[in-house]
């Protein structure tokens, strides 16, 4: 055997060697472990599906919209969401009237002005863990950006201590609207509302036929 056909057959072994611990490699690597304002907000949350739109809040003068990303609508009520879970909430000013009293459109809700801040949380395995012990709130971490996207000084401390007393709903506020919402929304076409919201009494079939009405 020549010295070029011992060297094509060694060259031959590492690509093997190679591509075999390739394709064994067992698990995805960990993700980043991550701490209170290092979520980065995803350049992409507009396209992501909402989790709650318009939410009203007159007690901040505030209209929210809070979006979620496709992980977070694999959650379920009854297990809450699954790590890799990111929300984004966009806050925005709602309109005053020159009285400084709310305003309000035709259908009695505030009007949405200009963005003010808009804020991430996301978990994942790890995360979170130079947070206060006393504020952990599970791996979720939390960000908060400036309407340009610049990160804003607020103090995360603030966000772990007013999410920490939904514990029971994983931390998120709006839990039980959510996925009642959702329910309702998957299972309720308007005439099956409708009919639910209506006075006479429903068969089977006629609930049966409702739900096959789309
Ligand atoms: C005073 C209480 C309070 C503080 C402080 C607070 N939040 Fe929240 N957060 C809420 C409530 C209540 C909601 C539900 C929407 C609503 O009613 O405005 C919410 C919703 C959210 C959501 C949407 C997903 C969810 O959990 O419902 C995100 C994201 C969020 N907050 C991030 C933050 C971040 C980041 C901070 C800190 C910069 C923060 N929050 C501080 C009360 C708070």
């Amino acid at each position: 055997m020549t010295s070029k056909w011992i060297f094509s057959g060694l060259a031959l072994a590492t690509f093997a060697a190679l591509s075999l611990s390739a394709c064994t490699t067992p698990t995805p690597p960990a993700p980043v472990a991550l701490n209170d304002g290092e979520l980065a907000l995803p350049a992409d949350y507009k396209s992501w599906p909402k989790f709650l739109s318009a939410v009203q809040r007159p007690d901040a003068k505030q209209v929210r919209e809070i979006y979620m990303n496709p992980v977070a609508q694999q959650g379920t009520a009854a297990k809450g969401f699954p790590n890799g879970s990111v929300f984004v909430m966009e806050n925005y000013a709602a309109a005053l009237k020159p009285d400084g009293t709310l305003q309000r459109d035709a259908d009695g809700k505030l009007v949405k002005e200009k963005l003010v801040s808009v804020f991430v949380q996301g978990k994942n395995v790890g995360w979170g863990e130079k947070a206060n012990p006393a504020l952990a709130n599970g791996n979720w971490i939390y960000s908060a950006y400036t309407p340009t996207g610049e990160k804003s000084s607020v103090s995360t401390d603030s966000c772990r201590v007013c999410h920490l007393p939904q514990a029971s709903k994983d931390f998120v506020h709006r839990y039980d609207e959510y996925f009642n919402t959702r329910k309702t929304s998957a299972w309720h076409t308007p005439q099956v509302v409708a009919a639910l919201n209506a006075p006479t009494a429903l068969s089977v079939q006629d609930v049966v036929a409702l739900h096959t009405v789309r």
